[in-house]
């Protein structure tokens, strides 16, 4: 069922390809600025038309890619007022961390700021009564413990091997929370979706073995970032381009919303990287 959730999401105002640390950027094709600011209008719109809280943080000049929220923090439903903070792995997006800090400390947060490569969302995903973390391109091993330490949550590692899916968040998306943490509509475990080649062949046995009622991608999927997608638990936001994934959805019973934004692929970030689950 749909549960109305409060995003935190920063305005595109200064989004563009200045440098290249994923493989999706290049430098020398041309964002549509205006294009950009439209289709992240819609998404705004289209979380506010479902029900969903949205809170923005100041965008700030110099920080293209402070667009992608989803980077800055982990919060969790049942860990009132503490954040964890992010270390980003590029010098050229470290300032955003600061700028992120700011938002959650006067937002009520206590902000711990990890000493090792954290990207937050990117690689963080609360996954019913386990943390699913993402690691081989950003996020450390060593910020797993140090999360896993700070919440109190098993934390489970995965390694990432495909460049074009650097963050777990691009590879991997809960399609439905754990049932008895917020919803306690049942028992058992969340339902997730993913690329299973995204992942090293140990971790996807443990997805395997975590989940295995899980929606699995196709590699086409996951290029239309279809993985990068935002579940109230009923309505999934997605890339309309990821019909594959839609189809299967459609079939279990969950009601996709498309909302394009192609703009934000050239970054490499889609739906899941412009909003960050305030829990
Ligand atoms: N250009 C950004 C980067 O490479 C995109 C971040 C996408 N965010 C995400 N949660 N996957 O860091």
């Amino acid at each position: 069922m749909a549960r109305p959730r409060r995003y935190l999401v920063c305005e595109p105002r200064h989004f563009a390809v200045h440098y290249a640390i994923n493989p999706w950027m290049d430098k020398d094709a041309p964002v549509d600025t205006a294009r950009a600011a439209r289709q992240w209008q819609a998404l705004i719109r289209t979380y506010l038309d479902h029900g969903h809280q949205v809170d923005s943080v100041p965008p700030v000049a110099g920080l293209p890619d402070m667009v992608f929220a989803a980077n800055s923090a982990l919060t969790l439903a049942d860990r009132p007022r503490k954040a964890f903070g992010a270390l980003f792995h590029a010098p050229q997006r470290r300032p955003e961390a600061g700028e992120y800090a700011t938002w959650f400390k006067a937002a009520g947060y206590d902000v711990y700021q990890p000493e090792a490569v954290c990207e937050g969302e990117g690689d963080l995903v609360p996954a019913g009564r386990y943390l699913l973390a993402g690691t081989g391109f950003r996020t450390t091993r060593e910020a797993h413990a140090e999360v896993q330490e700070f919440f109190g949550v098993p934390t489970i590692g995965l390694r990432l091997v495909d460049p074009y899916f650097y963050h777990l968040d691009t590879a991997l998306f809960v399609v439905d929370d754990a049932p008895g943490d917020d919803t306690g509509n049942g028992t058992g475990e969340a339902t997730i979706a993913y690329y299973p080649e995204a992942f090293s062949s140990g971790s996807r046995e443990v997805l395997r073995r975590l989940f295995p009622d899980a929606l699995l991608a196709t590699r086409d999927d996951a290029l239309a970032f279809g993985l990068n997608s935002v579940s109230d638990g009923r309505h999934v936001f997605i890339s309309p381009t990821a019909t594959g994934l839609i189809a299967q959805l459609t079939a279990r019973g969950y009601l996709p919303v498309p909302v394009d934004l192609s703009e934000f692929h050239k970054a490499g970030g889609g739906i899941k990287c412009c909003t960050q689950e305030i829990r």
